[in-house]
């Protein structure tokens, strides 16, 4: 059965209705004010042939009669990304997958193209680069090794992708009808074009026509879209941003210093938002990290210079350890400026003033550098506590003990606020080998919650010999106490 149209694009100049997005309303002739409404449910169900009785009315239907696979959900065979679309890839679904050249949009597509888990058909739409780039990727990624590998009729893992190497909206509809794809991957949306959306190439209204029809496809076939989109390090190129409002999912991949990168989602409608995808770029292409526990730490032999503090935050369901790293210099203008692109700004002065208000802590003649070790973009509130931790060590040039773990909000008034799922970063840092972990003190004291007893752990899980000892704390001035002395 055909799927029903939920949505129809409505112009906000006359109220014309049209099935699909068009640049100029073709009822009033004004340009781009189409925009994608639902339809109202008599409308729907009148438009729908399905739901259609003899007499031509609205008719409902069985509930038990849809189909329950109907939007199920299949292992993209990567696991960072099955995590970050909330638990594989939604049938019927669009993924914007964004990311600056050169990150590995076309690299993990491709990974994932091999790996994903269908008897169906993968449709790699090359928009940009010959068959042959294509296959040379495939050949370093070494997706054709495996049974028949060399031979004329290539196995392994990527011997059902399908590839198109064309940027003309009118061949891969025609290619997509023939071959019927369960997985469509378009590299890269910007690239793609049409004749009946006006005549210049590569304008938004092309993109967003072209999508519009992709989308609409893969709504009534059961089968899901990926759409590259190359993003400039502003994020400002408009074009892939007027797609997030089409399309289901919005994944944006993010560089780290180093090899790290994580895959962030913008929008999911089928998941949280929270969960982060996590991999390492690698000779043979992108590997997950499951555990990241220890990725972003330095490893140091001894003790940790001043200004250095390790924090515990969350990332979805995740723990990270992070190395939170300060330095105070003597102001050289006549105010203190505060420097730091990892974890924002604001969030440091007001850090740095309640230091200054509840420590007597002089801060006001310094300029304040705060940076991430790995180059981690932090958002967490739970990294307060070390933030302030590594700004005191820094400014007083006393040292943190290198076993020290630290979580926790600060407030205003100085105090040391509870976080979301203490228990699971005390475990995280216990099982890299901390020995000491300072947190908030829960209002209400989690099971097992004995001085040196990290809370919410019930007694006999893990060795307890595995866990740090907990030091609780209510306001920075006891944190200072606990970590300092
Ligand atoms: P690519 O997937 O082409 O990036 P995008 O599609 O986002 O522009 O990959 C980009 C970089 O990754 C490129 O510089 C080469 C590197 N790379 C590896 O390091 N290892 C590999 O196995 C592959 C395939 C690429
Ligand atoms: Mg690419």
């Amino acid at each position: 059965m055909k799927k029903q149209r939920t949505t129809v694009f409505r112009c906000s100049a006359c109220g014309h209705e049209e099935p699909k997005w068009l640049g100029r309303c073709p009822e009033c002739g004004e340009w781009n004010t189409l925009t994608e409404t639902a339809v109202s449910g008599l409308a729907r169900m009148g438009g729908s042939a399905g739901l259609k009785g003899k007499a031509g009315l609205p008719q409902s239907l069985p509930l038990a009669s849809v189909d329950p696979q109907e939007g199920s959900r299949i292992s993209s065979g990567i696991q960072e990304l099955d995590r970050v679309l909330g638990g594989g890839i939604m049938k019927r679904s669009a993924v914007l997958v964004g990311g600056e050249p050169g990150i590995g949009k076309s690299t993990l597509l491709l990974q994932a193209a091999a790996a994903v888990d269908t008897r169906g058909r993968v449709l790699y739409i090359a928009a940009e680069e010959s068959a042959g780039q294509v296959r040379m990727r495939a050949d370093r990624l070494g997706l054709f090794d495996g049974p028949g590998a060399g031979t004329a009729a290539p196995g392994g893992a990527a011997s059902a992708i399908e590839i198109c190497c064309s940027a003309r909206l009118e061949d891969i509809q025609a290619v997509i009808e023939a071959l019927k794809p369960v997985i469509i991957i378009v590299d890269s949306v910007q690239t793609l074009h049409t004749d009946e959306a006006g005549l210049v190439p590569g304008t938004v209204n092309q993109m967003k026509f072209c999508a519009w029809e992709l989308i609409s496809w893969v709504k009534d076939h059961d089968a899901a879209l990926f759409l590259v989109a190359h993003v400039t390090k502003d994020g400002i190129i408009s074009g892939p941003k007027t797609l997030e409002h089409m399309v289901d999912a919005v994944l944006y991949f993010e560089q780290n210093e180093g090899d790290s990168r994580f895959l962030r989602a913008a929008k999911n409608r089928f998941g949280s938002v929270d969960e982060i995808g996590i991999f390492t770029m690698g000779e043979r292409g992108l590997a997950g990290v499951e555990d990241p526990g220890r990725l972003f730490l330095t490893h140091r032999e001894g003790d940790l210079p001043p200004g250095v503090a390790i924090a515990a935050v969350l990332e979805g369901t995740r723990t990270l350890l992070v190395e939170i790293q300060a330095l105070t210099v003597e102001a050289k203008g006549a105010v203190s400026r505060v420097f730091s692109d990892r974890i924002d700004n604001a969030r440091v002065s007001r850090v740095a003033a309640t230091l200054e208000k509840h420590l007597n802590l002089r801060l006001a003649d310094h300029d304040l550098y705060v940076n991430v070790a790995g180059g981690v973009r932090i958002a967490e509130v739970g990294v307060e506590l070390a933030l302030a931790a590594a700004i005191y060590s820094a400014r007083t040039g006393l040292s943190l003990p290198s076993g020290a773990v630290m979580a926790g909000e600060l407030s205003l008034a100085g105090e040391v606020r509870p976080i979301r799922r203490l228990p699971g970063r005390i475990r995280a840092a216990g099982s890299l080998s901390f020995t000491h972990f300072v947190g908030p003190r829960e209002e209400e004291p989690a099971l097992g919650h004995a001085a040196g007893r990290a809370p919410g752990i019930p007694p006999g899980r893990g060795d307890p010999h595995d866990l740090p000892k907990l030091s609780t704390v209510g306001s920075i001035k006891e944190a200072v106490k606990v970590l300092f002395t």
